[in-house]
């Protein structure tokens, strides 16, 4: 698709104007929708920030920057994305909301323009099927923030038309981006995969094994991962967090691996969100002390290595499943949540049949399906066979 084409983004909150940025950024005249005018007012001034800071730190120019930002208009009403090729949805995550405004994108949008969803959690097949013209409609569902993290996930609905995955794909790598194909299945490839690092830390934690600072630490200073499971849920924020473990169990008819914990929950329940109401599973704000992690090599191989096997079976087990290849499944992982590599690489450093033992072990253990070993994984560990291969 050519730099000509006219986007829209509709939504001008955290993910709408990441998204307006990378647009812009890729050559495209934006127009940044929104209904509420101090949205906007607050993103272009948040845009506006961004372009500086980039001039003073030498990694744009100020023509370049403000040519970015004068290629980005805003408008409340839906009229002024009449003349856009391609419009990306970023608005509250509601269907019937969403729903209304795809109706009215429909009625000012030429038949050939492609209409996008960033949903996270929704059925891109279920938005689709509210469309007069569903076979015009996919998800492209970036990570946050929009501009810094690579990759997009291209989602087409059941009914989109032979072709528009492709484009799209070809489209995100135009925009600088490492998009991965995605089956329109509850999660994704990000947010089903990443589940167990969440889920298998707070077991091991509601099981009295460690506490939290040394399960962060265990993940940080012996995996390689960017930040702690309970530190990154602290960021997210415990309700959000929660939710998304919530919609993808339910999503997937109450499937013990994806059980919510209660531990998670009572933190909800008491307000204890994390960074944002100054606690969650730490304490947060002035005067807050860390708690010092127990620095037992041999505990914290045990903790990465549990929370490890659990997230391979889960990337084996979408590959399986036909959400996604394992060379999209490993993408996703780096490029979306900065894993420090990708899990069925990962799995293959480690040994196939190490991870299988390791699952069928903790299976023996606690005689629960929630350990239970992804078909694929057990296949090429029996063959011998890569996943890449
Ligand atoms: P946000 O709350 O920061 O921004 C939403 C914006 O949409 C607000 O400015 C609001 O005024 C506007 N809006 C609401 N209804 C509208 C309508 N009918 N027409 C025009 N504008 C409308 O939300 P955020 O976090 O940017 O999320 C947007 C979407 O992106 C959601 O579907 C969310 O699930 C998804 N998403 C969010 C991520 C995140 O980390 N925040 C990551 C990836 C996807």
């Amino acid at each position: 698709m050519l730099k000509e084409m006219m986007v829209g983004v509709v939504g001008a909150g955290t993910m709408g104007r990441g998204i307006a940025q990378v647009a812009s950024a890729a050559g495209h005249q934006v127009i940044l929708m929104d209904l509420d005018r101090e949205a906007l007012e607050q993103a272009m001034a948040f845009l506006t920030k961004i372009q500086d800071r980039a001039v003073e730190k030498g990694r744009a120019s100020r023509d370049e920057a403000d040519a970015l930002l004068a290629r980005i208009s805003t408008g409340s009403s839906l009229e002024a994305l009449s003349g856009c090729g391609l419009v990306i949805e970023a608005i509250v995550e509601d269907s019937a909301v969403k729903g209304a405004l795809f109706s009215g994108l429909e009625s000012v949008l030429s038949s050939d323009a492609t209409i996008a969803s960033n949903t996270s959690s929704l059925s891109i097949t279920a938005l689709a099927a509210g469309l007069k013209h569903p076979d015009r409609f996919i998800g492209l569902h970036f990570f946050n923030p929009a501009p810094l993290l690579p990759l997009v996930e291209v989602v087409p609905a059941l009914q989109s038309r032979e072709g528009l995955g492709d484009e799209m794909l070809a489209l995100m790598r135009q925009w600088g981006k490492q998009p991965a194909l995605a089956q329109d299945t509850p999660g994704f490839i990000v947010n089903r995969v990443a589940r167990p690092f969440y889920g298998e830390a707070i077991r091991i934690l509601e099981e009295g094994v460690a506490d939290v600072a040394t399960i962060d630490w265990a993940m940080t200073e012996l995996g390689g991962f960017r930040m702690g499971p309970f530190a990154l849920m602290d960021l997210i924020g415990n309700d959000i967090n929660y939710a998304v473990t919530e919609s993808v169990w339910t999503a997937f008819h109450y499937d013990a691996r994806y059980k919510p914990s209660f531990a998670q929950k009572r933190n909800v329940d008491a307000g204890w969100l994390g960074r944002k109401s100054g606690r969650g599973w730490y304490a947060h704000g002035e005067g807050a002390v860390l708690p010092e992690p127990r620095r037992d090599k041999d505990l914290g191989q045990d903790i990465l290595w549990r929370i490890l096997v659990m997230l391979i079976n889960e990337a084996a087990d979408a590959v399986f499943w036909g959400v996604a290849s394992a060379e999209d499944v490993d993408r996703a992982m780096k490029g979306g949540v900065n894993y420090p590599k990708g899990l069925l690489a990962w799995a293959e450093d480690v040994g196939l049949s190490n991870c299988v033992d390791a699952l069928d072990a903790l299976r023996a253990k606690y005689g629960e399906d929630r350990y239970r070993c992804s078909p694929l994984l057990r296949a090429r560990a029996s063959e011998g066979r890569s996943f890449f291969a």
